[in-house]
């Protein structure tokens, strides 16, 4: 496994674009930068190669490489940000993903789509979100540009803003998901499609908790996954790494909005 991250050298709460920013509430950078090592050590002992894109001054989200594409067998859907605050981003994933050997398509003008953040492979199918960040005309684009079966779920809570706040792919057949973050009928579609599904409480998910990445039958996130300890286990996942990500969180973000896994689907030749 091969996962992208960018260095929080200008991480910082700048604007407010989600319910998590405040700019009154500033970032401890040294709290930051320790939180996000700790978190590329933990790739690192669990075997995962961990690439690095330059952070690049006045993009303070750039930390978050979840948000940079979707990728799938070698192509690379990019991002068009729904706020102007974070469009400046666009050239340098579109560059960072070409250098590594992606063939990238741009999302159609006029069209919010903000990339791993909102789209998740489970086995060969994507879901994908909408109501806040990605407008639901992205999917039937994702759908052709990738040649994948797209299902698409509606977010309610503004919470939740983004798909990976609130729903995570465990492994081909699990998720764990915080039903209270989707439209009944978004809610009804995960039960009835994925073989097996961990429902989260909604106070566990506004800890981070659903922000995790599985690594094999282990899986990393934020502190409130300790509470999903037991359900974890039984699903076969025998390790759970709880790791402090209050400075990420100020922004709206956990473990998964600062990974973008990079060999989803085949890997680039
Ligand atoms: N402050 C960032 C924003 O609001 C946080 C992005 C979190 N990323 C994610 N994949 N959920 O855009």
């Amino acid at each position: 496994m091969a996962i992208l991250m960018c260095r929080p050298e200008h991480f910082g709460i700048e604007y407010e674009i989600n319910p998590w920013m405040h700019v009154e509430v500033a970032v401890d950078r040294q709290r930051a930068l320790q939180q996000w090592r700790a978190l590329e050590r933990t790739y690192a002992e669990l075997g995962v190669t961990v690439d690095f894109v330059e952070p690049v001054s006045g993009q303070p989200d750039m930390v978050f490489t979840a948000n940079a594409a979707v990728l799938w067998n070698g192509r690379a859907v990019l991002s068009h940000f729904r706020h102007p605050e974070r469009q400046g981003e666009e050239p340098h994933w579109r560059a960072a993903l070409e250098r590594r050997g992606f063939e990238v398509q741009v999302t159609p003008p006029g069209i919010a789509f903000e990339g791993a953040g909102d789209a998740l492979f489970v086995g060969e199918r994507l879901f994908a979100g909408y109501g806040f960040r990605t407008d639901r005309e992205a999917h039937r684009h994702l759908a052709r540009a990738l040649g994948v079966e797209v299902v698409s779920l509606e977010l309610v809570d503004p919470r939740f803003y983004h798909l990976d706040t609130c729903f995570c792919p465990l492994d081909e057949r699990t998720v764990m998901f915080a039903p209270e973050a989707f439209a009944p009928r978004s809610a009804r579609l995960i039960r009835r499609l994925v073989p097996h599904v961990i429902e989260v409480p909604v106070d566990v998910a506004a800890g981070f908790a659903c922000n995790a990445i599985a690594v094999g039958h282990r899986v990393v996130s934020s502190l409130a996954a300790e509470r999903l300890e037991g359900p974890l286990h039984d699903a076969g996942f025998d390790t759970v790494v709880a790791l402090p990500m209050s400075e990420f969180m100020k922004s709206g973000g956990g473990v998964r909005c600062l990974s973008l896994p990079l060999d989803t689907g085949r890997a680039v030749a």
